[in-house]
């Protein structure tokens, strides 16, 4: 039975609510109908508990293990977010050191933050068609675990925003032949390996922890997402305990719901099979493209180990616009919004709940822009970091030392006090306790000009910069 199923029959019965949620089910208030909330329920009598699943829950948690493949799954109602937080402290002690790629997700850096980790950084190269990073590789992995004999987790992001996927099946193999569990942020691939159309998903590659947001690439409610645990080295009581300190204590059915339902609805095949074909349509009609390129890594071209072909990366690096010009021509001349834009590219993300015919938009009007377009030789428009800052302290440190926001124009070979991200990606250009220098201030002021949305943890103006007090 679904747990909607299970929801709607609880509320056939009429029992008298005397407890959570407030609402009491009633659309006391009009937006309550709107919202749904006949079946947002909480853990009264018979409806499980995601701390302790022994009933309905453990049955639809055991549906998702059954549907990836994982020896555990939890679900998330805090998206990959908690997932990342919980996972990362369930394999991890106080004082560890970790082995992180550097083109993680900011929850990574919050983990490290909260968990008082020593974290020892790789970056990806980048891609050759794009400013932005390719797959993390199993030698560097196997290089760092060589060098720094004290690590206690490798964490990568795959597939990254830009859909590039890592060879999780030789970074595990290499971790794990140094007893290291391997933690894969895999926030925007829920989707892989649920058919073959998709392949490259990270549980099967034989990864100890694998994050998924549901919401992000299946047809799932914002904030559900799913951990998988399948490893010797990290139990699930560690990752149970550990979701019971991050992920709240009241999670909504509606959003378990969600999952649970999203897991029965993905199973039909025929929904990847039009989605695999209508990507393949959209592929045929932008061959007419001439400056702008959608990118489509076949395998091991630029030695990447996967590609997502679900995200449609639109490379404008040959053109006269940038990747923030052709995002805002998409939403405000054809009305398509975009997921994001890097500084020379834009992405579409696509899912199976776009029709062929939305597909087809979105190709005329690229194909439209790029008839008005020029063929440029220009050197990209970069905003990501191309080399590891110097790190003079902890991220801890730093956000608790004494600080100072100045003009950036002065700060250069300072420590910085900040996180300072573009969102999306959500990747730190820099972390507090690492030292600014010309590339950072580079990427920030590109950003600027450009009106990219650069965040900050504490500083308020573009021009501003928090800094550490000597
Ligand atoms: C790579 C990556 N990891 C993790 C997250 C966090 O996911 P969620 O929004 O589901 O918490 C994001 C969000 O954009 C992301 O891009």
């Amino acid at each position: 039975m679904t747990l909607l199923k299970y929801l709607q029959s609880y509320t056939d019965k009429n029992i008298l609510p005397m407890h959570m949620p407030g609402h009491k089910r009633k659309a006391l208030a009009p937006y309550l109908h709107i919202l749904g909330a006949k079946y947002d329920l909480t853990e009264i009598t018979g409806m499980d508990d995601l701390h302790r699943p022994e009933g309905i829950l453990k049955e639809c948690q055991q549906k998702a293990q059954k549907l990836w493949h994982s020896q555990h799954s939890f679900f998330l109602v805090n998206g990959s977010t908690v997932g990342i937080l919980a996972g990362i402290r369930s394999c991890t002690k106080t004082g560890d050191t970790v082995l992180v790629a550097r083109n993680c997700h900011k929850s990574v850096y919050n983990a490290i933050e909260l968990c008082g980790l020593n974290p020892v950084y790789i970056l990806p190269q980048m891609l050759k068609k794009i400013p932005s990073y390719s797959c993390v590789q199993p030698s560097q992995v196997e290089e760092a675990l060589k060098v720094h004999s004290d690590i206690k987790a490798v964490i990568i992001t795959s597939p990254t925003y830009e859909g590039i996927i890592s060879d999780v099946a030789n970074i595990a193999k290499v971790a794990h032949s140094f007893g290291v569990p391997v933690l894969v942020d895999e926030a925007h691939g829920a989707h892989l390996d649920l058919s073959p159309y998709f392949t490259g998903g990270a549980v099967k590659a034989g990864a100890d922890i694998v994050v998924q947001s549901l919401h992000k690439t299946l047809p799932s409610l914002t904030q559900t997402a799913v951990l998988h645990l399948n490893s010797k080295l990290v139990s699930p009581q560690s990752v149970q305990r550990q979701l019971s300190v991050f992920q709240t204590s009241s999670p909504s059915y509606l959003l378990m719901s969600s999952i649970d339902s999203c897991i029965e609805f993905v199973q039909n095949q025929r929904l990847f099979l039009n989605w695999n074909s209508n990507l393949e349509s959209f592929k045929e009609q932008i061959q007419r493209l001439r400056y702008l390129e959608i990118l489509n890594y076949t395998e091991n071209s630029e030695s990447i180990f996967g590609f997502d072909k679900s995200k449609l990366v639109i490379s404008a690096t040959q053109t006269n616009i940038t990747g923030g010009r052709l995002f805002a021509l998409l939403r405000d001349k054809y009305k398509i919004e975009l997921e994001m834009c890097g500084g020379d590219y834009a992405i579409a993300m696509t899912s199976m709940a776009d029709s062929q015919e939305n597909l087809n938009i979105l190709a005329d009007a690229l194909l439209s822009i790029d008839k008005t377009l020029l063929s440029v030789n220009r050197s990209p428009l970069c905003t990501t970091i191309t080399a590891l800052p110097k790190r003079n302290m902890s991220i801890a440190q730093a956000l608790e030392s004494p600080k100072k926001v100045i003009d950036k124009q002065f700060s250069k070979d300072s420590v910085c006090a900040e996180y300072i991200w573009l969102y999306p990606p959500g990747i730190p250009i820099i972390t507090p306790g690492e030292v600014i220098n010309s590339e950072t201030l580079s990427i920030i002021t590109a950003a600027a000009e450009n009106k990219m949305n650069l965040q900050k943890t504490f500083s308020n103006s573009k021009e501003d910069i928090a800094i550490v007090e000597k």
